[in-house]
């Protein structure tokens, strides 16, 4: 028996590697509060990503709220049901109604030409998701944006390091929010942080995830405790030394399974949204009416020989019972949605998967085809 197969494996340096820094942290006490790994992590991020300003956060989710609070959004906010619950779990901790509308089939993203449909006095802002790492439809999210006066706040917790032909896909909308949680491209065993277009913006959500305080005495704004931890910082900072093999990995396993399985009937493997820059961040195929067995037959019959995928996004958002009773998540006004929740499986992918490990998933699919 071949030994088990997970989903996803976090990314971890050597630990003697990490020792220097720790020792650091150790000599000078600075555990918290933007000290000094805090700085280095936030320029070096600014660095690889190619923006301007960068926002640590403890997590992706305090990341999504706080932007929520730093541009003050009120009333309805238009997103996607196909996303991870935090997507929609951040509009409810910060008091908005979530409005939710279908996917394009072709990059399972928001679809733009169903947004405008959805506006009511209410909507004041749109928050999408670059689902997979792929861009959304930026373009056409702006100019709906431009039109009726929303801010747009991108959920780009998947999109680290992606890039379209003007640069990094982070520089969209208002804002975006990156997550570092363990299973992401680039982690920070928990972590996130924001992408601000200037500097004034940049303080005040560095004021906000500090409980509203500007110095000792005087405190702005109902803050919240955001903060990344020294400790983080500095593995997010030995992390990125890796990236470049994180990547060239990834990449490896990407390509093996769009070879063996783009060729087999009922599988299709999710393409990519045009980014001149991927990473390689998820693999999602879906599996149609086409392919001999169901879904949940592959996923079952993939885990009986040790091999975990994972339907992801399965169940959909707007099916959990914390949201089937808004209007908008009726599935009836999701169809695309409802149907990619049904055939997804995100199939192993991370950097210590070998490429004979990969190959083998990739033949039991073709095998269950035949
Ligand atoms: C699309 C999406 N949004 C938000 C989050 C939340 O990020 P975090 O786990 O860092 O809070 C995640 C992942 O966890 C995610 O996949």
């Amino acid at each position: 028996m071949n030994k088990p197969i997970y989903v996803t494996q976090p990314y971890l340096p050597p630990l003697e590697e990490f020792t220097p820094y720790l020792e650091k942290i150790w000599a000078n006490k600075v555990l918290t509060n933007g000290g000094p790994f805090h700085q280095q992590l936030e320029q070096a991020l600014c660095e690889y990503l190619g923006v301007k300003h960068v926002a640590l956060f403890s997590n992706g989710t305090l990341g999504l709220i706080t932007a929520l609070q730093s541009l003050r959004i009120t009333g309805e906010v238009i997103t996607t049901p196909y996303s991870f619950v935090a997507t929609a779990h951040s509009l409810l901790w910060h008091g908005n109604k979530p409005v939710f509308v279908d996917i394009d089939p072709n990059t399972l993203n928001i679809d733009p030409s169903k947004i405008e449909a959805a506006i009511t006095p209410q909507t004041t802002a749109i928050m999408p998701v670059h689902c997979y790492g792929n861009p959304c439809d930026v373009v056409s999210i702006q100019k709906i944006a431009d039109n009726y006066n929303l801010r747009v706040i991108y959920d780009a917790a998947h999109a680290f390091g992606v890039k379209d032909e003007g640069g990094s896909i982070l520089r969209h909308g208002d804002l975006s929010v990156l997550s570092f949680h363990a299973t992401k491209v680039f982690n920070t065993f928990e972590g996130g942080a924001i992408i601000c277009p200037d500097e004034k913006t940049k303080q005040r959500i560095d004021h906000l995830k500090n409980f509203g305080f500007v110095n000792e005495t005087t405190v702005v704004a109902p803050g919240i405790n955001a903060k990344m931890s020294e400790i983080n910082a500095a593995f997010g900072l030995l992390q990125l030394k890796h990236i470049d093999h994180v990547m060239q990995r990834r990449r490896a396993i990407d390509t093996i399974y769009r070879n063996e399985l783009e060729a087999v009937p009922g599988i299709k493997c999710l393409p990519q949204a045009g980014q001149k820059v991927a990473n390689y961040s998820y693999f999602p195929i879906l599996v149609n009416e086409n392919y001999p067995i169901s879904r949940d037959d592959l996923y079952q019959k993939l885990k009986d020989v040790g091999i975990n995928s994972r339907r992801y996004f399965y169940p959909l958002i707007s099916n959990f019972s914390m949201y089937r009773g808004i209007s908008s998540a009726e599935p009836k006004n999701l169809p695309v949605a409802n149907t990619a929740a049904n055939q997804v499986i995100c199939l192993p992918i991370y950097p210590n998967l070998t490429d004979i490990e990969a190959t083998r998933i990739a033949k039991e699919i073709v095998k269950g085809a035949n």
